[in-house]
């Protein structure tokens, strides 16, 4: 239910807006308070009228209106909110908050809050696919707002394709589930590796890989962000660590081991996202190794595989792992759900567009233990990551 949750609602100027007048009163009915802002290309759509009659609040329009009370209207109004929903969410708007330009009440609101924002976007199908538009909406998921739609339909101006705005139920019943998830992991403790491994060859020469750590370090903040007590073991990145997560640096995979097992006994959850180095070279050289003219042959030995040994002790913890893989994706990841005794795999096929290593989003499967697997569309890291934490948290309530 959403009784009581306060929902600050921001129409944009869209013809979508007048189906946002719906969403209101939806959210009415399911108990929520809720409060409206309208920019002045909104007002030219429908009235506040209609907004003040459906919220039973007053509707806020401007920076310099006349106020209501003496507060600082987009401050108060931003730490109101338990959640905020533009919809419709413009390409103008999407822009804006992109660049960080606050130059209106409903703008200079979103960038004060805290709370979760969703957006609801509604353009013409070009206008959404334009290069820019589908930048700034990847970067913002990747800032952690998140977006409801939108879907394929007839457009007002006349064109079928995707662009529309999420039907005014779909768009309720995700604000319910953002809400709901809020603090699903209160009390857990929920340990993440993340990043390459680097392993020594010299003082000054290393062998690692491509993974930046977004996953992992999206997976913290998801995490942290929905009450965990969150322990992120990460190999070398160049991300800021979420605030609120406990970071273990370590660089070579024995020391992510040994970082690993120190902590497991503590955690509910092990999500493992690093990409660790099978090998490491047999001997490290402690001087700087001099080139000759013969050919040089470097001896690798096998370093542990830390989710393999996780599995051999599994208990109550909740085992994830991550399969980057370039070909026969599903059953490589069968295999190692299996071996490694996991509960859960996310297995992304590194050859996709927009999926692997570098990118902001992702394109992956989530296989159980049973071997059911679910495809997931392109998304972004983030948005994985909270995905990944829902079926963790069903997981979870199983065990009780
Ligand atoms: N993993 C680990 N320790 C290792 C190697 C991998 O904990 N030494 C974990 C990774 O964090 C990831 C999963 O195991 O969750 C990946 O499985 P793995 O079998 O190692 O796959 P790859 O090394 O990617 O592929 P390959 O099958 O080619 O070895």
């Amino acid at each position: 239910m959403l009784e009581d949750k306060k929902i600050l609602v921001g129409v944009c100027g869209g013809i979508a807006a007048y189906k946002t007048a719906d969403i209101v009163s939806r959210l009415k009915k399911k108990g929520a308070q809720v409060k409206v802002i309208m920019t002045a290309s909104a007002r030219e759509f429908v009235t506040p009228l209609t907004f003040q009659t459906l919220s039973q609040n007053y509707v806020a329009t401007g920076l310099f209106s006349s106020p209501k009370n003496w507060e600082v209207e987009h401050i108060s109004l931003a730490r109101w909110a338990d959640c905020v929903l533009i919809a419709p969410a413009t390409a103008n708007f999407i822009g804006k908050i992109w660049a960080g330009i606050a130059d209106d009440l409903l703008t200079t609101t979103v960038m004060a809050v805290k709370a979760p924002v969703i957006m609801a976007p509604a353009m013409n199908t070009n206008m959404y696919s334009n290069e820019l538009v589908q930048r700034n909406i990847n970067a913002l998921k990747n800032r952690g707002y998140q977006f409801v739609g939108p879907v394929e339909g007839r457009l007002a101006c006349g064109e079928t394709g995707e662009g529309k705005m999420e039907e005014p139920e779909k768009i309720v019943a995700f604000i319910h589930s953002t809400l709901n998830r809020d603090k699903d992991f209160d009390g857990r403790t929920v340990m993440i590796t993340a990043g390459p491994t680097r392993e020594a060859l010299d003082p000054v020469r290393f062998l690692t890989n491509a993974s930046s750590g977004r996953m992992g370090y999206s997976l913290a903040k998801a995490a942290a962000g929905r009450g965990a007590r969150v322990v992120l073991i990460s190999g070398p990145t160049q991300l800021e660590p979420p605030s609120g997560v406990e970071l273990v640096r370590v660089e070579s995979a024995l020391e992510m081991y040994m970082a690993v097992m120190e902590y497991y006994p503590q955690c509910d959850v092990v999500l493992k996202a690093a990409a660790v180095s099978d090998y490491r070279p047999a001997r490290k050289s402690g001087e700087k190794i001099k080139k000759s003219d013969d050919r040089l042959i470097l001896e690798m030995e096998r370093n542990p595989d830390i989710l393999l040994e996780l599995g051999k002790y599994k208990g109550n913890c909740i085992l994830v792992g991550f399969a980057a893989e370039s070909h026969n994706v599903e059953e490589y990841a069968r295999e190692k759900i299996r071996k490694k005794n996991l509960d859960l795999i996310v297995a992304n096929d590194i050859t996709l567009e927009g999926a692997g290593f570098n990118t902001d989003t992702n394109v992956a499967a989530i296989i159980d233990s049973e071997g059911k697997a679910e495809y997931l569309p392109m998304m972004s890291k983030s948005e994985l990551a909270h995905i990944i934490l829902d079926k963790v948290a069903v997981l979870l309530k199983r065990q009780f």
